[in-house]
C-alpha cells in the first residue's frame, strides 16, 4: 500500500493493525499504529524519510519497489534511530548499498549500536539543508523529543514538517488524514501518546515549538511517523502540545488502588464519596490498578489535578500493580499535581508511608503527609474516616 500525500510526497509506510503493545510490553496500543515512511521527489533528488519496524522490513522494501526503482533513491533521512523507524534500513541498504543516510550525530551512535553497520552516514545539525533541486529539506535537531538523536525536517515548497515521533499517535486507520477520522479517537490516542511518552520532556517540547514557530515557516501539513497526517488546520496539534506541555490539568482527580480482600477498594470508594461532598464539580476517576490498563490510567492521571493512591500492606510493602504505576509516574515527572495515599492493613501497615514516599519521589505535592491507614477492613468508623479524608482532598483541589 502507498498513497499520495501530495504531488511530490508519497506515503510508503506500514499500517500495523494488530499491534497491541509497544516498547516491548510497556505501552498499550489499543488501536494499533502505523510506521510512516515518506518518499519525497524533488526535481533532482529523491529522498526517503524514515522506514518501518523490523518485522515489516521485507514487506516494506517489496512495496517500495512497486513505487520506485530503488536505485532512484538518492538518499535516506533517518530522523530517529529507534527501530520502529529504522528497522528496515538493513534490508533496504542491502539493495542500495552506499546510499547516504542523513541523521543527527547521536543517531549514528544509536544506529551503529543497534545494527552494527558502518553505513554512509551524513551527520546534520539544526539549520543544515539538503537540496532536492526545486526544494530543500531543512533539518532541525529535536534532542530528547524523545531520544537524544531525534530530529525533525521541513520540506520547502510543500511546507511540510516531518517531526518523526512528535505529534504522532498509535492509531491505525485506513483514513490517513486528520480531517477524515473520528476526532475523539484521534485525540484520545494523541493525548495518550503525549502523556505516556513525552511528559518528561515537556519543557523541551515548549522550547522546541517556540524555536520552530520563531522560524516563521509556513506549515501546510505535519507528517509524523506514527498515525494520521495533520492536513486540515495542522497547527491544531501544535497548540494542543503547547497546552499539554504546560503542566496540563483538567478539573479531574484520579484514584488508583489495588486490593486483596476489598478493604482498600471500599476505602477508595468512601474517599471518592468524601471528595464529592467537598468538591461537587471535580470529575473523579476510580481505577483498580491491577484490573486496568496502566497506560490508560496514566493518561487519566496526566489529565488530573491530583492522584490518590491506595494499596494494602503485603510483606511490609505494596501490591505490585501500584509499585509499577508509581515507577512509571516517577519517570514521567508530572508537574503541579497533588496527591496522597491510603490503604488497609492487618499487621504491620507500612504501605501508606511507602506510597507517600513514592508520590514525593514522583514530584507529587502531598495533600496529607500521614495518609489514611485503615486496620483490616473499614467499619462504619473507618468509612467515616475515609469520607473525612476525601473531604480534605476535595477541598485541597477546589
Ligand atoms: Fe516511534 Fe521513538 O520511536
Amino acid at each position: 500500500m502507498s498513497f499520495k500525500v501530495n504531488e511530490n510526497v508519497t506515503w510508503v509506510g506500514k499500517i500495523d493493525w494488530e499491534l497491541r503493545k509497544f516498547h516491548g510490553e510497556e505501552l498499550s496500543t489499543h488501536k494499533g499504529t502505523s510506521y510512516n515512511s515518506y518518499l519525497v521527489r524533488g526535481s533532482e533528488k529523491t529522498v526517503l524519510i524514515d522506514t518501518v519496524w523490523k518485522p515489516f522490513a521485507e514487506e516494506f522494501v517489496n512495496n517500495l519497489k512497486k513505487e520506485i526503482d530503488l536505485n532512484e533513491i538518492d538518499c535516506i533521512v533517518a530522523n530517529h534511530g529507534e527501530v520502529d523507524h529504522s528497522g528496515a534500513l538493513s534490508e533496504l541498504l542491502r539493495e542500495i548499498p552506499g546510499t547516504p543516510v542523513y541523521c543527527s550525530k547521536a543517531a549514528v551512535k544509536s544506529l551503529k549500536g543497534q545494527f552494527h553497520e558502518d553505513w554512509n552516514f551524513q551527520t546534520v545539525k539544526t539549520g543544515d539543508k539538503l537540496s532536492l533541486g526545486d526544494r530543500e529539506l531543512i533539518f532541525v535537531e529535536a534532542k530528547m523529543l524523545h531520544w537524544p538523536d531525534s530530529m525533525f525536517c521541513y520540506l520547502t515548497g510543500d511546507n511540510i514538517l516531518f517531526p518523526n515521533d512528535a505529534f504522532g499517535q498509535h492509531y491505525a486507520s485506513e483514513h490517513m488524514f486528520n480531517e477524515l477520522v473520528d476526532q475523539d479517537e484521534l485525540y484520545r490516542e494523541a493525548i495518550k501518546y503525549y502523556a505516556n511518552i513525552l511528559t518528561p520532556f515537556s519543557k523541551l517540547v515548549t522550547a522546541k515549538i517556540k524555536e520552530v514557530l520563531d522560524l516563521n515557516l509556513q506549515v501546510d501539513m505535519i507528517c509524523p511517523s506514527h498515525g494520521i497526517i495533520w492536513r486540515q488546520d495542522p497547527l491544531q496539534i501544535v497548540k494542543k502540545y503547547q497546552e499539554w506541555a504546560d503542566a496540563y490539568q483538567e478539573n479531574q482527580l484520579t484514584i488508583v488502588y489495588d486490593t486483596m480482600w476489598d478493604g482498600t477498594r471500599r476505602t477508595a470508594e468512601a474517599i471518592a464519596g468524601g471528595i464529592k461532598e467537598a468538591n461537587s464539580e471535580i470529575t473523579i476517576k476510580l481505577y483498580n490498578g491491577a484490573r486496568s490498563d496502566i497506560n490508560d490510567v496514566i493518561t487519566e492521571i496526566f489529565k488530573s489535578k491530583g492522584m490518590v493512591v491506595g494499596s494494602p500492606t503485603i510483606n511490609k510493602g505494596i501490591l505490585h500493580s501500584i509499585a509499577a504505576l508509581m515507577e512509571i509516574a516517577k519517570g514521567l515527572n508530572f508537574q503541579q499535581k497533588k496527591g496522597c495515599a491510603f490503604g488497609c492493613y492487618g499487621w504491620s501497615g507500612e504501605s501508606v508511608k511507602l506510597i507517600n514516599g513514592l508520590l514525593e519521589e514522583a514530584g507529587i505535592e502531598l495533600i496529607n503527609t500521614e495518609g489514611l491507614r485503615i486496620p483490616w477492613s473499614p467499619d462504619d468508623e473507618g468509612v467515616a474516616a475515609a469520607k473525612a479524608y476525601g473531604r480534605e482532598i476535595g477541598a485541597a483541589l477546589a
